[in-house]
C-alpha cells in the first residue's frame, strides 16, 4: 500500500538516496537540496512538510509540501497565490519506480494531507513546473489544477481550489 511517512532520523537516509533519470534533473532539485530548503523554511515558519513516499516498507519517492511559500523561502518568483495557501513544492519518484502509478498516488495523498489544513485553513493549493515537463504537467492537470501564468524563469504556475 502506498503511503506518506514524515522524514525522521531513521528514514531520511533512504529518501536522500533516491534519484531521477539524469535528463529529469533539470525539472527538480535533488532531495538533499530540498531538505536544505525544508530545514531553513521550518526554522522561520514550521510550515514545510517533507515526506517519504513508500510502497509498504519500500521507499519509492519524495514529496514536500509547504504553506505560505513566500514566508518559508526567499524566492523572488513566489506568485501572489502563494500567500496563505498550500504549495505542492517537490515531487519525485525514483527512476526505478517511475511509471507504476506512484506519482499519481503521491499527489492524491499529498492533497488529502493538505485538506487536513495542518497549518491553517486555505482556499488553494498551487504548484510550479517546467513547461517541458509534459509528464508532470499532464498529471497535475488531471487532478484539476489550472494554469494561471508563468514566472520570470518561464516555469508554469498552476492552482486548484481545495
Ligand atoms: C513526474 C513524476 C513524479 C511522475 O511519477 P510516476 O510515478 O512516474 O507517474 P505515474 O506512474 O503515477 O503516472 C502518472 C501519469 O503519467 C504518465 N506517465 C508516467 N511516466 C510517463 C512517461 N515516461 N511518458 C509518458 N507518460 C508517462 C502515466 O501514464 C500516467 O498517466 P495516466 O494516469 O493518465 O495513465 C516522475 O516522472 C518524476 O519523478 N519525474 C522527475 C521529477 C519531476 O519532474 N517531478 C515533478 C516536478 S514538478
Amino acid at each position: 500500500m502506498v503511503h506518506l511517512k514524515e522524514l525522521n532520523k531513521y528514514n531520511v537516509w533512504d529518501i536522500m538516496e533516491l534519484s531521477t533519470e539524469e535528463e529529469q534533473e533539470r525539472f527538480i532539485a535533488s532531495n538533499v537540496w530540498s531538505l536544505v530548503h525544508a530545514y531553513v523554511g521550518n526554522k522561520t515558519s514550521g510550515a514545510v512538510y517533507p515526506f517519504g513516499i513508500y510502497d509498504d516498507d519500500t521507499p519509492v519517492g519524495f514529496l514536500m509540501l509547504a504553506y505560505d511559500y513566500g514566508e518559508v523561502c526567499d524566492d523572488k518568483n513566489a506568485p501572489e497565490i502563494s500567500k496563505g495557501n498550500y504549495f505542492l513544492w517537490r515531487l519525485m519518484i525514483d527512476k526505478e519506480y517511475q511509471g507504476k502509478g506512484y506519482g499519481r498516488e503521491a499527489v492524491r495523498l499529498g492533497l488529502d494531507f493538505i485538506r487536513t489544513f495542518p497549518h491553517g485553513k486555505a482556499d488553494y493549493c498551487w504548484i510550479c513546473y517546467d513547461r517541458e515537463n509534459t509528464v508532470a504537467r499532464k498529471l497535475y492537470l488531471s487532478f484539476g489544477f489550472e494554469e494561471i501564468g508563468e514566472d520570470a524563469e518561464g516555469d508554469i504556475d498552476a492552482v486548484m481550489k481545495l
